[in-house]
């Protein structure tokens, strides 16, 4: 049997902060965040509890999709900063003994890529085989996701937007009568694989701790079971157990036990991919018929189950190999604040910061940052550009996030009072201190860390707070969850005695839980006497 490769010891207690760089602190009057700009918080980021950050792409681009479209994987985009300051960020976050993880879109690059222009040619050359084209420019006519190209007759086959062409890393079956796909050992899947490698070495070698993959799952075409895509990340995986075991990989996969079989250290539960976590959290929009309702549902409709049966599953098959990544939002989807308030997002983040796993904070998240509605789409946003609004550092100009004139700045801020880190810092009661208190719980409870145990109590559509059990070898830790407008009772006799850690608006009398609307509570109970 083969030994189970460690885990980096620093994810037994990682805490995330997502930074989307443009839109975290401008500190050059642009309008635009930089890199300078995240170094100078890295101390509030520390002071909050969060000790790695990740950062969406911050390299050069044409920024069709906000950056997600590389036109070169060794340059940090001149509006960011440069590799000095990249290399300066890793250095001073290493310091604080913080750990940076950068995206690697590997799927794809921008159509601007110097690789895609000579691959584009009608002659062959040295990077005709690295994108994946079919033989024919009529081929676009049977199947229109295929688009026609420029001097060469073929059609190139776009990986998520058409300025993102999908990288050749082969098919794992090849259809009959397409010989222009080519099996994963052929010499452009493998050149390919090869770069992407020397890509991760470079930022390796400059200081970073690891990578958060983009579309991970999306590399291999035609993989029905997955074979040729666990090879690949299993194969890199080994590589950097070996030269680089500190390192970590985490997924956008959407799946965990198959992502985490495949060599990631960490995958997200997302919105796509198992629905269970948009049964959790999804944005407070009627939701289509038959496509049930969040838990998080303020009249108390939703039921905990459909997350939780899906949540054990994965937590059950990956437990000890790697982590759940539970995000409080990210990027791409509507932030949990969209028509919801911030009593409620305190709750949610109860719940997210006391369960197992490694915990993911959307910058803003921390202080209640709304989605904005009715933005004109920046960069390839669409209907998430109201998701990337600046950071709000103060109440002052432009919140703090940039001494541009407003008409400059990135995407507007905007003008919820309160919404600020300054105002929230002053205000023992503010979402902020909320967020820096149940993490340092995290912190002193090894039971509500990472690697804690967890177990169900209570999971039922009525009465509707969700309780469970976090256990370390010598503690155990009751969190009762409730994000329903009414208040709830609940008998359990476990709670006897229970030492309130921390509560919002809940209490245990005798064996009681009282919950009121929108509440949690965190109750240390005696461990049990084997
Ligand atoms: C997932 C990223 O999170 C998203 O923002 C991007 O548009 C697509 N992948 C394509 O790279
Ligand atoms: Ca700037």
């Amino acid at each position: 049997m083969n030994a189970r490769p460690a885990l980096p010891e620093w994810l037994r207690t990682a805490v995330f902060y997502q930074i989307y760089p443009q839109s975290f602190l401008d500190t050059n009057g642009d309008g635009i965040g930089d890199l300078p700009g995240i170094v100078s918080k890295l101390d509030y980021l520390h002071s909050l509890g969060c000790n790695a950050l990740w950062l969406n792409p911050v390299f050069e681009s044409p920024f069709k999709d906000a950056g997600y479209d590389v036109s070169n994987f060794y340059k940090v985009a001149p509006r960011y900063g440069s590799n000095a300051d990249l290399k300066r960020l890793f250095a001073e976050a290493h310091r604080r003994d913080m750990r940076v993880v950068l995206d690697l879109v590997a799927g794809h690059t921008s159509d601007q890529h110097p690789w895609f222009k000579a691959s584009a040619r009608a002659g062959r050359n040295r990077h005709s085989d690295h994108y994946i084209w079919t033989d024919s420019v009529w081929s676009t006519f049977s199947e229109p996701r295929l688009l026609p190209g420029h001097e060469r007759n073929g059609c190139y086959l776009p990986n998520f937007f058409p300025c993102q062409p999908a990288l050749n890393y082969g098919y794992a079956r090849i259809e009959a009568g397409k010989d222009w796909q080519q099996p994963m050992n052929a010499p452009g899947p493998r050149a390919v694989l090869s770069e992407l490698r020397r890509i991760m070495a470079f930022w390796l070698d400059a200081g970073c701790d690891g990578f958060r993959v983009d579309m991970a799952a999306s590399l291999v075409k035609n993989d029905p079971d997955g074979k040729g895509i666990r090879a690949l990340w299993k194969g890199i995986r080994r590589w950097l157990d070996r030269d680089h075991p500190e390192a970590v990989l985490v997924s956008e996969w959407g799946n965990p036990s198959m992502a985490i079989a495949a060599g990631f250290h960490l995958d997200f539960l997302l919105h796509f991919g198992e629905p269970a976590y948009q049964h959790l959290c999804a944005p407070q929009v009627e939701p289509k018929a038959g496509a049930g309702r969040g838990f998080f549902d303020s009249r108390g409709r939703g039921d905990i189950r459909v997350f939780l049966d899906n949540y054990l599953r994965h937590w059950k098959a990956t437990q000890g190999r790697g982590y759940i990544a539970l995000p409080s939002g990210n990027h791409d989807f509507a932030r949990f604040r969209h028509r919801r308030s911030e009593a409620e997002l305190r709750v949610f983040l109860a719940m997210l910061l006391t369960m197992p796993g490694v915990p993911f904070i959307y910058y803003g998240d921390e202080i209640g940052l709304e989605f904005r509605e009715g933005l004109v789409s920046k960069e390839g946003g669409y209907s998430r550009t109201g998701t990337r609004t600046p950071m709000q550092w103060t109440a002052g100009k432009n919140r703090g996030f940039s001494t541009a004139p407003a008409a400059k700045l990135y995407l507007p801020t905007n003008e919820q009072r309160g919404q600020d880190v300054a105002a929230q810092e002053g205000d023992p009661n503010s979402l902020l201190h909320t967020v820096r208190a149940l993490l340092e719980l995290r912190r002193d409870f090894p039971a509500l860390g990472n690697d804690g145990e967890f177990e169900p109590l209570h999971a039922k559509p009525k009465p509707y707070p969700f309780v469970f059990l976090r256990r370390s070898d010598h503690e155990r830790i009751v969190v009762a969850i409730n994000p329903c407008q009414r208040g709830q009772r609940l008998n359990l006799p476990l709670l006897k005695g229970a030492l309130p850690l921390a509560a919002r608006r809940a209490s245990v009398v005798g064996q009681q839980l009282r919950m009121a609307g929108f509440s949690f509570g965190i109750f240390a109970v005696s461990p049990k006497q084997n």
